[in-house]
């Protein structure tokens, strides 16, 4: 038995080396930028299970499922909760199971937006860059206390459940909106509201849905209209979430007070790529990137040491179980 790591960043390999020595498995690692596409299939050859990674793109055409079908591949275990890249029914006519690691660590990225909420409130943002000017006054930056906010969560899922715990318990009104029917879990933790009340009552708004192509711009032009010229906004769910210039107009227009970014709208041209000088190839990220207002961090709310571990020892423990012919409790069809 042989598996193929895919799209491996240096920090991920010290788990497949521990994970293979525990399971006695070959697995042989193609490290980023090195993505799986048409041209270079054939590296696929002679392996009998695969794991891939969100953030690279696999080629989305029919024939390419079919060759990984014809070279052996029964499946594809991605290292995160994301499956965006993977076209399912590509993947299903093909015979190719595919698997998500759906709770790698919600905490991870739910601290993370707390830490970017914070940074908001507290107008760290524009504070730092008054100091990289030489200038030491705080005039016109004082903030307000959590107690006094409202947080408005859209997506109370694992990760959006989780936050709305952390703010609940650090004395904020917590308020949520979800297409599924409320959480027994968050009686007393939030409340559920519709999208529009979320919208007009929430200081800060963080969004964690589910990144399906259902949810493309769920938040634009006539969201934003509706938020209160004071809030803080946050996307740590995925780029395509958030209509990218609707944002930029939203906040010259001061229809929001400060944004984080972690997650945006064609981000695998930018994230994983170095540039010379100040430009990214996507004009908007640009548009961002100069306002002292808006915080940007490169798809890194998932980045830590717990959650890349079981990212790793999950995907892999999700092939061995599909090739040696079982079930993993993480197949997404
Ligand atoms: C996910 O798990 O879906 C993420 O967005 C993190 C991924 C880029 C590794």
């Amino acid at each position: 038995t042989k598996i193929l790591a895919f799209h491996v960043r240096d920090d991920e390999q010290e788990f497949i080396d521990q994970w293979s020595k525990e399971h006695q498995i070959q697995v042989d690692s193609i490290p980023l930028p090195i993505e799986l596409h048409d041209n270079n299939i054939e590296k696929v050859k002679g392996y009998d299970g695969l794991i891939y990674k969100q953030r690279s793109v696999l080629s989305n055409n029919e024939s390419f499922y079919q060759k990984l079908h014809e070279y052996g591949i029964q499946q594809i275990a991605t290292r995160s909760v994301g499956i965006d890249t993977i076209n399912l029914e590509f993947a299903k006519k093909n015979h190719i199971r595919v698997t998500n690691v759906p709770s790698y660590s919600p905490e991870a990225v739910a601290e993370m937006a707390l830490t970017q909420a914070m940074q908001l409130v507290r107008h760290i943002p524009q504070l730092s860059a008054r100091l990289r000017d030489n200038n030491y006054f705080i005039e016109g930056l004082r903030s307000r206390e959590l107690t006094e906010l409202t947080v408005g969560i859209i997506g109370v899922g694992r990760i959006g459940g989780t936050l709305a715990r952390i703010f609940h318990l650090l004395g904020a009104t917590v308020i949520g909106n979800d297409i599924r029917p409320p959480r027994e879990d968050m009686r007393g933790v939030l409340t559920y509201v519709s999208k529009e009340e979320l919208y007009k009552r929430a200081d800060i708004i963080s969004i964690h849905v589910w990144g399906g192509a259902d949810n493309a711009h769920l938040i634009g032009k006539d969201q934003f209209a509706q938020f209160k010229p004071s809030a803080f906004f946050i996307n740590d769910s995925r780029g395509f979430v958030v209509d990218t210039d609707a944002l930029v107009t939203a906040l010259k227009e001061k229809q929001l007070a400060a944004a984080a970014i972690d997650v945006v709208e064609k981000e695998t041209s930018i994230f994983n790529h170095s540039f010379d000088g100040d430009e990214t190839p996507v004009p908007a990220y640009n548009e961002l990137k100069k306002m002292p207002n808006v915080l940007l961090t490169p798809h890194s709310a998932f980045f830590t040491d717990h959650a890349v571990k079981n990212m790793v020892m999950q995907a892999l423990d999700d092939t061995l179980t599909i090739i040696q012919g079982g079930v993993s409790p993480h197949e997404i069809q």
